[in-house]
């Protein structure tokens, strides 16, 4: 979660607070702006997202530095937001990540008489900086001490800090960081790439265990191993992904706009790339064992690739990234893992992506945000290229993973990657009608204001549209709250079924394929009990109490199932009067533990 942005330029209070505003997806809990003017730091910070803020006016300074929270310790307020100030006002610092070992650091700073004026385990790496200045007698923060602090925290962290004799320090270790320049010499720090001023022209990754540091007196740029304490030569490369622009235009929120947008991006995620798919699929006929790994909606879009592996011979399990321990000592050097992430900076995935890299596991990774630290590590990576999505509940991504492993399902068994291609441009076809169908559009949205009246809602599906219900019932809850449970079909029985009373609304996902007679059981298994079923399907039936039809197309029924489920959850929000695009407490990349 949050965002890091630093500028050294003209002007520069005003670029961080752009910047901020473009990595605001990644946290919106509060946000702060550290700027430094004739050796003096001053701090600006406000709770509530930056997009709400009206205009607001900075003085001209040519260092600044940023931050967007997402809060993990301690409450969403303002003495909680970031930048921290020094006690002695000689730096500012912002962290992206968690200190695990927060409570014992504290502890002894507190021993130590150090007095905590915020909640965060940030304020500690400020107390441990001010410690050991004062114990070297060092009156503002130089690079050295920097470095050996930042060694006694555990856990993902990124912090960067503006120092009032005008350095610009930062130190990764897991939370991106990325360092933009121009030919001016101007410099950003950035937690992405996207996020860069357009006046920016070439960038370096840093890497865990590098600190940058940047001196505005020398003009002087380093960056240096903080283990070894040698500088290493990084080249900077030109940037060349540009965040597309991308308007809400009619459709009043990126949520919306990104859904139907899948009607249009699914030939980019495939095409040009019949060399990387065929190269793909021999890792995985090679594989003694293949395993799939994310995390949230992309950990439903692996669970169906995996679903559609087994169904073509292979030996195939999903992993959660989150629960991924009991399969640690099964990955070694014959091991292929397929990896989804829209942001490629899911700390949990990528920490399973190291240890699994040193068991000697190959990694293949989809992921939609260029040169992000996933990609960095894959033995082959495939960019989505769906477009940047804003919105911070996936769709247009999880789309574009869910045809990639369908794809590679496709290829494996026996298709001819140009019938793929055709079939891919049938089904836009297909959904582009779908879409533009009044009637249907209307009733979901009809369908979605009615439930809003209810608290609980299930998602039933079986077979190829298990993860569908999976993925819908996330939908719900995290963009309209509700409590929402998906299961499969079959487990409605074994126990749920105790949950269904009179107008339980139950929504089923039905396919035409052998599970559509169990799926018949179990929605007549709710009706018997009183339950409204609200059915998705490509036909009709009397047991449905409401009926939203499907695109005629026999390809693609998970993608073509899913989308009346987003639509209806984008609805019962703006019903709701929430924030569609931000929802609470949601970040669009989670990068803490
Ligand atoms: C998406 O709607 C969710 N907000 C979340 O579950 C997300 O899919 C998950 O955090 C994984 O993110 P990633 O794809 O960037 O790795
Ligand atoms: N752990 C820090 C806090 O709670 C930083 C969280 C973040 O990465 O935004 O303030």
């Amino acid at each position: 979660m949050c965002g890091i942005y630093a500028s050294y330029s003209k002007n520069a209070a005003k670029k961080v607070l752009l910047g901020l505003k473009r990595i605001e997806y990644r946290g919106y809990d509060s946000w702060g702006i550290a700027s430094l003017k004739s050796g003096n730091i001053s701090v600006r910070k406000q709770i509530g997202k930056l997009s709400n803020l009206k205009d607001i006016v900075f003085e001209q300074v040519d260092l600044s530095l940023g931050h967007t929270r997402w809060a993990t310790h301690g409450g969403v307020t303002k003495i909680n937001a970031h930048p921290h100030l020094a006690k002695n006002k000689s730096f500012a610092l912002v962290q992206n990540g968690v200190v695990e070992n927060y409570q014992d650091l504290k502890e002894k700073l507190i021993s130590a008489g150090y007095e905590f004026v915020s909640e965060t385990d940030t304020e500690i790496i400020v107390g441990l900086l001010e410690q050991e200045m004062e114990k070297k007698a060092e009156k503002t923060l130089n690079p050295e001490i920097f470095a050996k602090v930042f060694q006694n925290l555990s856990g993902r962290n990124t912090i960067a800090v503006i120092t009032n004799d005008g350095r610009l320090m930062a130190i990764r270790h897991g939370s991106p960081l990325l360092v933009g320049k121009n030919s001016r010499r101007d410099y950003c720090f950035s937690s992405d790439i996207l996020s860069m001023s357009d006046d920016m022209e070439e960038y370096i990754i840093v890497d865990s265990g590098e600190m940058v540091s940047f001196n505005c007196a020398t003009k002087e740029f380093v960056v240096t191993n903080i283990e070894t304490k040698m500088v290493i030569v990084k080249k900077f490369a030109p940037i060349d992904h540009r965040a597309e622009v991308s308007e809400k235009n009619e459709f009043g929120s990126y949520m919306l706009k990104e859904i139907h947008e899948q009607a249009t991006v699914l030939p980019r995620v495939v095409s040009g790339l019949e060399k990387n798919f065929l190269l793909a699929t021999k890792m995985l006929k090679d594989a003694d064992q293949i395993f799939t790994l994310a995390c949230g909606s992309a950990s439903f879009a692996t669970g169906n690739t995996a679903y559609l592996l087994r169904k073509a011979g292979y030996k195939a399990s999903a992993i959660e990234a989150y629960e991924a321990d009991s399969y640690l000592n099964l990955f070694n050097k014959y091991s292929v893992c397929i990896v989804y992430s829209q942001s490629g900076e899911t700390a949990d995935t990528n920490e399973i992506v190291e240890l699994m890299k040193k068991k000697g596991a190959k990694i293949i990774s989809v992921v939609n945000m260029p040169g992000s630290t996933l990609t960095q590590m894959s033995d082959l990576s495939f960019m989505l290229r769906v477009g940047p999505e804003l919105a911070v509940a996936s769709t247009k991504a999880f789309f574009g993973q869910v045809l990639w492993g369908t794809t590679i399902y496709d290829i494996l068994t026996g298709l001819k990657f140009n019938d793929i291609e055709i079939k891919i441009n049938e089904f836009e076809h297909k959904l582009k009608e779908w879409f533009s169908n009044n009637e249907i559009q209307k009733k979901i949205e009809n369908l979605a204001k009615d439930l809003t009246k209810h608290e609980h809602l299930f998602v039933l599906g079986r077979g190829d549209l298990y993860y569908a219900s999976l993925e819908s019932a996330l939908k719900l809850k995290e963009i309209s709250y509700i409590h929402a449970e998906g299961f499969s079909g079959g487990e409605l029985k074994h126990g749920v079924i105790a949950l269904i009373t009179k107008n339980t609304p139950v929504l089923c996902l039905v396919a035409e394929d052998k599970n559509k007679a169990n799926m018949l059981n179990a929605i007549s298994e709710v009706r018997a009990r009183g339950g409204r079923t609200i059915v998705i399907a490509k036909q009709d039936n009397d047991l449905y109490s409401d009926w939203i039809q499907l695109p005629d197309t026999r390809d693609y029924i998970f993608l073509s199932s899913i989308i009346p489920s987003q639509l209806m959850t984008c609805y019962m929000a703006m019903v709701k009067g929430y924030d569609v695009d931000k929802p609470r407490n949601l970040a669009k990349s989670v990068t803490v533990k």
